[in-house]
């Protein structure tokens, strides 16, 4: 097994301010760079502050930035990096800062309250909902989000724009809205929910500029942009547009 020292530099402060401090930290084969981050914990640093749990890549916690590139730690192998390289590890940069690498995610757990669950459809049962393959399949790849908010952080709608924070979801919920929309059994809409002008209206649809930044930095490798926001803007832009929907909605709101 060989080993070696590789330079780190890691983001220390809270929210009165902070600032990056270098050390030298020794790597093992086969390590991530959540290792090294506990390895300094347990050798230099024993109280920077991380938030882990699963360490295999299920529980999302491990989110930070690595060399500015949005990444689970524990997933991250050192072996990516060449061995003279300095290793910069921030906090996700859209969140506020609790202290060092831990930010304060609540936003996404407000984004997340503002999207109306799925409505059981009249008269069927646990047990007896009965849908294609095809819909099974697509709401699965959406299932297998962790939660880990790399695709929130890196959105540049919310990195780059605080004051967009009020009316952007963001690309993970903005997906919970497209699987539920595209659900067979979603009876949203016999309750007088219209998921796809919520989209607009409520969620910020329209902000999305699909850069696909999203998609790239998903470690599940969901399809976000191609298979749930580009459905979405298309099934909102045909409701808009579709002469017969324009009808009604004009009759409707005679
Ligand atoms: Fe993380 Fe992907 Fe879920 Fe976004 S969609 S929160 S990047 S797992
Ligand atoms: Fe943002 Fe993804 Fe759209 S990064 S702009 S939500 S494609
Ligand atoms: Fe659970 Fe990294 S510790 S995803």
């Amino acid at each position: 097994m060989s080993s070696y020292e590789a330079a780190f530099r890691v983001w220390r402060g809270d929210v009165g301010g902070g600032g990056l401090e270098d050390f030298k930290v020794e790597v093992n084969d086969g390590e991530v760079v959540l290792d090294i981050i506990h390895r300094l914990q347990a050798t230099q640093t024993p109280d920077l502050a991380v938030r882990w749990n699963c360490k295999a890549g299920k529980c999302g916690s491990c989110s930070a930035e690595v060399n500015g590139r949005p990444r689970l730690m524990c997933m991250t192998r050192m072996s990516v990096f060449t061995r003279d390289e300095v290793i910069t590890v921030t906090p996700l940069r859209a969140f506020p800062v609790v202290r060092d690498l831990v930010t304060d995610v609540g936003f996404n757990y407000r984004k997340a309250r503002e999207v109306p669950a799925f409505v059981p459809p009249a008269g069927v049962g646990p047990g007896e909902y009965r849908m294609m393959q095809e819909d099974v399949d697509r709401s699965q790849e959406f299932r297998k989000c962790i939660e880990c908010f790399l695709c929130q952080d890196t959105c540049h709608v919310v990195r780059d724009h605080e004051d967009n924070k009020a009316a952007f979801a963001g690309p993970r919920f903005l997906m919970r809205v497209a699987e539920l929309d595209m659900h067979p059994l979603d009876a949203a809409s016999e309750e007088g929910l219209d998921r796809k002008r919520t989209a607009q209206d409520e969620h910020g649809l329209g902000y999305c500029n699909i850069t696909k930044c999203c998609t790239e930095v998903c470690p599940e490798g969901i399809h976000i942009t191609d298979n749930a926001l580009i459905p979405l803007k298309e099934r909102a832009a045909d409701r808009k547009y579709d002469p017969v929907v324009w009808l009604g909605n004009k009759i409707r709101r005679r």
